[in-house]
């Protein structure tokens, strides 16, 4: 089946205000590193976040790594045992395996590397590289910290996770990642539902029907991000 799916935020917005939080990184040497993965990885922005889940439109990637290190950074404040410059950059960097997980040619597809290595694997196998190629020694520790956020982001190996959260910082990113893709499946699942009444029909998959909100929220047009959704992606 093929369907337009919108970015939910326009894609300047969204390249400003992770610059913004890049910059927002205390430790400088962290956030030269991230400053540099980004840059040197540029489908960061262009690639979806998900097959046909959450943010499964073109710059779905970038838009929910925005929206899981807002929240983090935005938590942190609470936690003041939790490195925030290193949970930030977790964050940021969390999913940044999919730009190798998924081709975007034609309708999202998993790459075979994707489907054999988790883009888990892959984001860790980015962060470990280029900190082999650093200009500026990056500390073993913030390096290890980093890419455990990436391995244990999905927090429970029933759901992917190659490891628990075994620091507070990565705790902290899976919680956020789960917030905001179940945020935005909930949201997608009202946006897109045709059931007449107040009520969503009930989804298989999230086990449940929502109640739709009085008025329907004031989301930018589609910009046309064609996806192909054979309903096979488990998560
Ligand atoms: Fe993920
Ligand atoms: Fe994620």
């Amino acid at each position: 089946m093929m369907e337009l799916l919108p970015r939910r935020i326009p894609t300047e917005t969204i390249r400003e205000n992770v610059m913004a939080i890049i910059d927002g990184i205390g430790d400088e040497v962290i956030r030269q590193f991230v400053s540099e993965i980004i840059a040197i990885n540029d489908r960061f922005w262009s690639s979806p976040g998900a097959k046909r889940l959450h943010h499964s439109w073109c710059g779905g990637l970038a838009e929910h790594s925005y929206a899981v290190a807002s929240i983090v950074s935005m938590s942190a404040i609470f936690y003041p045992e939790v490195n925030t410059d290193v949970a930030v950059a977790g964050a940021l960097l969390h999913d940044i395996g999919k730009i190798k997980e998924l081709s975007f040619s034609g309708g999202f597809q998993y790459t075979d590397e994707g489907r054999m290595l988790t883009h888990m694997y892959l984001g860790a196998e980015i962060v470990s590289a280029h900190a082999k190629e650093y200009k500026t020694p990056l500390d073993n520790q913030v390096i290890n910290d980093i890419v455990h956020i990436i391995l244990s982001h999905h927090r429970d190996p029933e759901y992917g996770a190659i490891v628990k959260p075994a620091t507070l910082e990565a705790e902290l990113v899976a919680i956020a990642d789960l917030m905001d893709s179940s945020m935005v499946n909930l949201s997608e699942l009202i946006r897109n539902d045709s059931n007449a009444g107040g009520w969503t029909a009930f989804d298989s998959r999230l086990t449940r029907c929502m109640r739709k909100p009085a008025a329907s929220p004031d989301i930018p047009a589609p910009e046309a991000a064609i996806v192909e959704n054979d309903g096979s992606e488990p998560f």
